[in-house]
């Protein structure tokens, strides 16, 4: 038997009333004090995975119960021990690797620190996987709206982060953008993954801190970033464009589905599990659907890949093609599009397409 475990915690008040219906109607303070006092905790068993090499899997999700502005605002050391005591339980139940769930890989040098804390018990992000699959989810909604990867302009919203600066690697590298503009706050972190780009791949980037000026440009935004959510707004975006939301919470404003039928949003880094695993816990995604980080954790357990896999904000681009080619042998695949938790519809398809029509036809 091959056993993981998988840090999961609330993004939002949403999440802690979908959890603790008890919570609905209570201040925000309050909760977060709740929170605060309540130790990690198993919230999930997962069994009956069944891996390519016959062997059998199974796992636990074990809940974080921190919302994320307190996993980056509380003091690091206390954010940190609650994830080793998190890290601790799934190992006293016999997981051989353990998924640093949503924010848990943000924290203390993007899950270095926590994986120094416990090195017997090996760990990853997730991020190899939610980058291959936010990439493979951003060529497709494109062919079908009818953006030419080669030609369009790609802005990436958090590009010198783990799962952005290792997107625009792969743009780059692939040669799949006419051209490449990396935002975040951060300038100097931001020219470091510039001036990797230009190193390995010859490509020269662009660099914008304002997400307003750097996509408004933009066939093609992924968004990746560690914001507390909400930092695109329905008039930065130009019309015909296609965004791939990959952050929880998003970063993408919710007023865009109304406002701007004419963008299509879709959220990146979701997977469709093997047929007949159930997760046993709603995240409010379809029943079968998984964020790619616990497909990653789950596909390294169930390949017996014990090690240390995506760890730190370096990514290296052989780990984002190995891990997604694994996680389909294991019998995962890329979920269907979703945009603000509805699946995208051809209707909304041909409304996109109308416009990006019309807007070339005005340029
Ligand atoms: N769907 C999935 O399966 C999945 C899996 C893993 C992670 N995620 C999500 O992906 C996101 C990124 O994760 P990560 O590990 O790559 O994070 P990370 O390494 O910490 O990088 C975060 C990036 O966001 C930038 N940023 C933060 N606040 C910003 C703001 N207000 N405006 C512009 N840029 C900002 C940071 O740079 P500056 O600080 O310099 O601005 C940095 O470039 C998170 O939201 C995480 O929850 C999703």
């Amino acid at each position: 038997m091959r056993r993981f475990g998988f840090f999961v915690h609330p993004l939002d008040m949403r999440d802690v009333v979908r959890i603790a219906p008890q919570s609905k109607g209570k201040r925000l303070p309050l909760v977060e004090k709740i929170l605060e006092w309540t130790p990690a905790h198993e919230v999930a068993y997962i069994q009956g995975l069944k891996c390519a090499d016959g062997e059998d899997a199974e796992g636990w999700f074990i809940g974080i119960p921190l919302l994320p502005k307190q996993i980056t605002g509380l003091p690091k050391e206390f954010v940190l021990k609650r994830l080793y005591e998190g890290a601790l339980l799934a190992k006293e139940r016999g997981a051989q690797i353990l998924g640093l769930g949503g924010y848990t890989s943000v924290i203390g040098k993007g899950g270095i620190e926590l994986a120094e804390m416990l090195p017997e018990l090996p760990m990853t992000s997730g991020n190899s996987c939610t980058t291959a699959a936010a990439i493979d989810a951003t060529a497709r909604a494109a062919e079908r709206i009818g953006i030419d990867l080669a030609s369009a302009k790609v802005a990436v919203v958090g590009g010198s982060g783990s799962i952005g600066a290792v997107c625009a690697k792969v743009f780059a590298a692939n040669e799949q953008a006419a051209e490449i503009t990396l935002i975040a706050r951060n300038q100097i972190r931001l020219e470091k993954v510039a001036n990797e780009i230009h190193e390995e791949t010859g490509k020269t980037v662009l660099t914008n801190n304002s997400v307003q000026d750097g996509i408004k440009d933009a066939d093609i935004i992924i968004s990746a970033t560690s914001s507390s959510g909400d930092i695109i707004k329905a008039e930065y975006i130009k019309s015909g464009a296609l965004i791939c939301d990959v952050s929880l919470p998003h970063d993408v404003c919710r007023d865009v589905a109304t406002k701007r039928p004419d963008v299509l949003v879709i959220e990146g880094g979701l997977m469709q599990v093997p047929e007949g695993v159930d997760l046993n816990y709603d995240f409010g995604f379809d029943p079968g659907i998984a964020l790619a980080c616990m497909a990653e954790t789950m596909t390294l357990c169930m390949e017996g890949r014990f090690e240390t896999y995506s760890i730190g904000r370096g990514l290296q681009l052989e780990k984002v093609r190995e891990i997604y080619s694994m996680a389909k042998r294991q019998g995962f695949s890329l979920a269907g599009f979703r945009s603000f938790e509805r699946l995208v519809t051809d209707e909304m398809i041909e409304k996109v397409i109308k416009a990006k029509n019309t807007a070339e036809v005005q340029e």
